[in-house]
């Protein structure tokens, strides 16, 4: 099929309405942000069992308190500094003009938000929040707070990088950037309004996800038992391609923009 006449058929679909889009890491890639698993992402950097879970944290922070600044200052410096780009546009844009009903991402950079999209689940947290681990409630850092502790992290001694990164709370205990690591669990609610969402799209635009944590990666297995439309956009074959309908391969940058209707 022609490329013109494969964009139609996809707008066609998308303007039909009551789309839901499922995003991941690779929409923000072309803001400057890495991915995770891809050559040079997070995971390939930094082991993931150690990095990416609450028992790896603990005992850095016990014996090598100085890797997960060098950690923290990587990752937390890339998202800080970057802004959204065409595909976080066209995602508002949708929105705006009432085709897509709600983003459900598993990003935690905000950018969503910054390009102008309202209705977004942040299925894996919020780089800009902080909860308190033994209050639960929780509280709004701004880019030059984070800034700040990053710039003071930068020259901090070991004793001081602890009480940076897990700062006290009012009520006496520690607060912990409001992130989800592997093996804990997902903000319940939601998860549930996420999964309402997707129970009652007509489609599903899956972007810049490999598909392979779960529970998000089981949202489109759901949107498929509905009898939903899967659109995957991705620059190479992912874990979900096999549900999708209709596939374009390429940057979510590039293609997403495409999918507008010229007025
Ligand atoms: P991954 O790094 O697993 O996958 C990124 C996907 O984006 C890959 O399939 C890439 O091919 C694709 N991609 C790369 N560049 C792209 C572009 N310009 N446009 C569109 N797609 C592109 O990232 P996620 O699937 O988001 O969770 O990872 C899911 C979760 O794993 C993350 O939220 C994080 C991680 O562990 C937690 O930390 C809990």
């Amino acid at each position: 099929m022609k490329d013109r006449d494969k964009y139609d058929r996809m707008r066609d679909i998308i303007y039909k309405g009551n789309v839901v889009a499922l995003t991941g890491a690779g929409v923000s890639k072309e803001s400057g942000i890495p991915t995770f698993r891809e050559k040079g992402g997070i995971w390939d950097r930094y082991d993931p069992s150690i990095y990416g879970s609450i028992l790896g944290l603990s005992s850095l922070f016990l014996f090598k308190p100085q890797r997960i600044r060098d950690f923290i200052v990587d990752v937390y410096e890339g998202i800080i500094s970057a802004v959204p780009n065409p595909a976080h546009f066209a995602f508002a844009k949708l929105e705006e003009e009432g085709k897509i009903a709600c983003i459900i991402t598993q990003n935690i950079d905000n950018l969503h938000q910054d390009a102008g999209s309202k209705r977004v689940y942040e299925l894996h947290g919020n780089l800009y929040m902080e909860r308190c681990i033994r209050c639960g409630k929780r509280h709004k850092r701004s880019k030059e707070e984070i800034k700040g502790i990053l710039d003071f992290l930068k020259s901090a001694r070991r004793y001081e990088i602890l009480s940076k990164i897990l700062p006290k709370c009012e009520c006496g205990g520690r607060k912990r950037p409001d992130v989800v690591l592997f093996g804990e669990s997902l903000p319940q609610e939601e998860f549930e309004e996420a999964y309402n969402e997707v129970r009652n799209c007509k489609s599903l635009l899956l972007v810049g996800t490999s598909g392979v944590v779960y529970p998000a990666a089981s949202l489109p297995y759901l949107a498929k038992e509905v009898g939903a439309t899967i659109i995957e956009i991705s620059p190479e074959p992912t874990a979900l391609s096999s549900l999708a309908d209709h596939t374009i391969i390429g940057k979510a940058g590039n293609i997403l923009p495409k999918l507008l209707r010229r007025k």
